[in-house]
């Protein structure tokens, strides 16, 4: 499993050659992509502004209105991942888009009501779209994978009783390796792993034992909390390598195969 961070932006195509090598040497592989970044520059192309909700305990996460969830899942669906599926396809890796709705690959459940700030002000939100992944049915994507194919999943997964919603792309990575009870899950982003100092790209934490995310979670600014959270997920649930590394190398996945980046190992507290 590999996820495709959005930070990446247009770097988010230096997989494709590595994912054309392990499919080449019978490798089953599936790819998730993230879009942050695209979804904020179409807002504001269509002359919106992205805004956030913060959290009782700090945690700052997109406010997905029906409109933001509208310019979101054009930014998914209509560029990222057709940048990525032509890319690997160019490439000669079979690729397939599709998104968490479709075959009930993931079925989320809505956040609730909360109270949150918004623009420095606190208040109830109940407009938000945004989800929690409940079930994963992995069938889709064993038949891609059986007529090899090679799968391009996005955001957003589905509510049957009320429509898309957002979910946050490491998690739909995380949970989908551990359905298909994956040997990999490798999240590549434009930083060279977990840092103990966000501004210092030499501090790379390359071992995380897993008894420690508590410790290293709490050292981590937002976005890496999340996806620090997703990945320890997998890896206690089985996954038996999890690896955060650096999508903006030349041979990234194959990097991180041969040991870049932040490793998952066991560990106590
Ligand atoms: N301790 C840390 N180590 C590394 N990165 C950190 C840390 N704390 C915060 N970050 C930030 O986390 C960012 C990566 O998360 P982000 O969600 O922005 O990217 P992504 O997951 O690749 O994109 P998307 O969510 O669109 O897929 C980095 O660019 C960095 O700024
Ligand atoms: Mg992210």
């Amino acid at each position: 499993m590999v996820k495709v961070g959005g930070a990446l932006d247009e770097e988010m195509t230096r997989a494709c050659a590595d994912i054309r090598q392990l499919a080449g040497q019978g490798c089953s592989v599936v790819v998730v992509h993230g879009g942050g970044a695209e979804a904020d520059r179409l807002t504001g192309e269509l002359g919106r502004t992205t805004r956030y909700l913060t959290a009782s305990d700090g945690r700052r996460s997109r406010y997905t209105d029906a409109a933001a969830l509208d310019a979101l899942t054009m930014a998914m669906l209509g560029r990222v991942k057709p940048a990525l599926v032509g890319a690997l396809s160019a490439a000669g890796v079979p690729a397939v888009g599709l998104s968490g709705a479709d075959g009930g690959l993931v079925t989320a459940r809505r956040n609730r009501p909360a109270r949150v700030r918004v623009d420095g002000r606190e208040q109830v939100v109940r407009d938000d779209l945004s989800g929690r992944i409940g079930a994963v049915d992995p069938r889709l994507l064993l038949t891609l994978l059986d007529g090899g194919f090679v799968p391009v999943v996005s955001p957003p997964a589905l509510d049957p009783a009320t429509g898309l919603l957002n979910v946050d792309a490491d998690r739909l990575a995380a949970r989908l390796a551990v359905a298909l009870e994956a040997d990999w899950l490798i999240i590549l982003s434009n930083v060279p792993g977990l840092l103990r100092d966000p501004g210092d790209p030499a501090s790379l934490v390359t071992e995380l034992p897993a008894g420690q995310l508590p410790y290293y979670t709490g050292l981590a600014g937002g976005r890496m909390k999340v996806k620090l959270r997703s990945a320890g997920e997998a890896y206690l649930a089985g996954v038996a390598r999890v690896v955060l590394a650096d999508g903006r190398l030349p041979s990234p996945v194959l990097a991180a195969r041969a040991g870049a980046g932040t490793a998952f190992v066991k560990g106590a507290p």
